[in-house]
């Protein structure tokens, strides 16, 4: 049965969700879900906006025809060759053989890559600022490279005022009949995924993401349509916020992140003791996680949000844990910048991460170590609680308390 929504008075959502799904990008855990995005235009031509993964195949071809009710598809604008979105296009233009595909330059070739239909005849290349009458409604078209792959571009509605903004503005979790983020309690329930999946999936890429916040900044934006999550009308402001801070790598919440895997409980020892004494010391919010036990892509959004992050955790084969060192993996390979650090390490009889913890660390820009000088040896010793009590000052010092 089609399950189409009214966005506008002829914008119609007809995309879907998958609760199903264990790892998204089989990568990313989605405990609540995936929702992939796609949207038609009933104008005096039709515009589909992207189609969806393929997992949603059933749903969507329900969707696209009754929200088209008889009438051929005109256009179906690309905005991100990603498979979660265009997965379908193929079957797509077989039921619409005359449709026009409207895509970059760049989105042509990816098409080649994953299909076999001729494109070359039924594509209209666009580029920066190009535009698209439909009849009531001119679409205008803004280049985003890199947010999150090279080929995307990003659609304006200039009649809506509707930025149809691709992976940007998307999040993890599925729609659950609310469309519209002023129909929950968007900042409580779902921003935590929305930092989760720009981190994870477009972190890397800040400087892009700055250069089409700097683009966005000129249009008149009454509502975000991405292609995961919901749509965007009341914290429009805000989310732009969020995705300013995220982008130039500013931290969100001036605190302490504790970042930690022990395998006895020695290290675990250590920074709850320290985690206590900096509460003590009057540190608010602060927040820890067992890198072992939570999943990375957590962690690394954690990251996003606070200015200091302590790394502790223990030798093992000669280098560092290896759950710890996947993390900082990943927080190297998503480029976070200006973060102020604290590593302590541990080593029951040759202690060796701190200096490759430090290594990797230092490769990132704006990186500044506070203390890496505590060294446990197997469990903290009463003797080395001066040496904690240090750190605890040289963070609240740090923080300015
Ligand atoms: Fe949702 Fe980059 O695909």
């Amino acid at each position: 049965m089609h399950n189409i929504r009214k966005i506008t008075e002829d914008i119609f959502y007809i995309g879907c969700s998958d609760r199903r799904l264990s790892l998204f990008e089989s990568a990313y855990p989605v405990k609540d879900g995936m929702s992939y995005n796609s949207y038609v235009l009933i104008d005096e031509k039709t515009v589909l906006f992207d189609t969806v993964d393929k997992v949603c195949a059933e749903q969507f071809y329900e969707n696209l025809d009754a929200s088209l009710n008889g009438r051929e598809l005109d256009y179906v604008v690309v905005q991100h060759m990603e498979p979660d979105h265009c997965a379908l296009l193929a079957e797509v233009i077989e039921m619409h053989p005359n449709v026009q595909v409207v895509c970059t330059q760049k989105t042509v070739a990816m098409i080649k890559q994953f299909f076999t239909f001729d494109i070359d005849s039924r594509v209209t290349i666009v580029k920066e600022g190009d535009t698209l009458k439909t009849g009531k409604h001119e679409f205008q078209f803004i280049m985003a490279p890199m947010v999150h792959w090279p080929e995307v571009m990003v659609t304006y509605d200039k009649t809506d005022k509707i930025l149809f903004s691709a992976d940007a503005f998307g999040s993890f979790g599925a729609i659950n009949g609310n469309l519209f983020d002023n129909e929950v309690n968007w900042e409580k329930d779902y921003l935590d995924e929305a930092r989760r999946y720009y981190t994870n999936i477009v972190g890397k890429y800040g400087l892009q993401v700055q250069m089409l916040l700097k683009k966005a900044s000129g249009l008149d934006i009454k509502m975000l349509c991405p292609l995961h999550g919901l749509m965007i009308r009341e914290n429009i402001n805000l989310f732009i916020e969020k995705y300013d801070k995220w982008s130039s790598y500013t931290p969100e919440e001036n605190s302490v992140l504790i970042a930690y895997s022990s395998v006895y409980g020695g290290t675990e020892s250590a920074v709850n003791l320290l985690a206590s004494k900096l509460a003590d010391k009057g540190i608010k919010g602060i927040k820890m996680y067992d890198v072992s036990m939570t999943h990375p892509s957590f962690v690394l959004s954690e990251a996003f949000r606070y200015s200091h992050i302590v790394i502790a955790t223990t030798t093992y084969n000669a280098g560092i844990f290896e759950s710890m060192e996947t993390f900082l993996h990943i927080l190297s390979s998503h480029s976070l910048q200006n973060r102020k650090y604290v590593i302590i390490q541990n080593g029951s009889w040759a202690p060796a991460c701190g200096g490759q913890i430090k290594e990797i660390l230092e490769k990132l820009k704006g990186t500044e170590i506070l203390d890496d000088s505590i060294c446990i040896k197997s469990t903290l010793k009463e003797e080395q609680i001066a040496e904690l009590d240090n750190v605890v000052n040289t963070i609240a010092k740090s923080l300015n308390l």
